[in-house]
């Protein structure tokens, strides 16, 4: 991740904030629609767990910077997922609405440079946390 990456992925999250909770709605139901097996794994009120993401997406995004504070956050956050039900082949299911929402959220502010910054980003961040929760003992 270079740093023109960092700043795109930040610049393109200040966007996402004005418009967070239709960005969470847009991300639940892109998620579901892609593998609806996925729905019943959420148990709570969606719109709280739509704040949760977001306030989670933000300290990521604003930690990129700092991966030594945010690897092992994630890494915590990934063994904590297990006990939800979220198996490994989920986490690309979740990039693919990510980048969806994003692109859909913030229309013509989502330039080719910024996806691959946030698809490398998640890539690497979803690798980390797979790795904590799921590698062999
Ligand atoms: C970067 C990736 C992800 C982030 C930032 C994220 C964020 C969060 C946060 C903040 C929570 C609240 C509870 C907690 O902190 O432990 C949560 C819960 C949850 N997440 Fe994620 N998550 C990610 C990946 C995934 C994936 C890949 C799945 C698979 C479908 C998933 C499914 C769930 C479920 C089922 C819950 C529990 C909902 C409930 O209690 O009803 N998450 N997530």
């Amino acid at each position: 991740m270079t740093p023109q990456h960092i700043t795109l992925i930040q610049q393109s999250w200040a966007e996402v904030i004005t418009i967070q909770d239709t960005a969470a709605g847009l991300f639940y139901q892109r998620l579901f629609a892609l593998d609806p097996a996925i729905r019943p794994l959420f148990t709570g009120d969606m719109q709280s767990q739509g704040k949760k993401l977001m306030q989670a997406l933000g300290f990521i995004v604003n930690s990129l910077t700092r991966l030594e504070e945010l690897v092992p956050v994630a890494q915590e956050m990934a063994r904590r997922h297990v006990g939800y039900g979220v198996e490994a082949a989920h986490y690309d299911t979740v990039g693919a609405a990510l980048l969806w929402t994003l692109e859909h959220g913030l229309g013509s502010g989502f330039t080719n440079d910024t996806r691959d910054a946030w698809a490398e980003a998640y890539g690497t961040l979803s690798q980390v946390m797979k790795d904590a929760a799921y590698a062999p003992a």
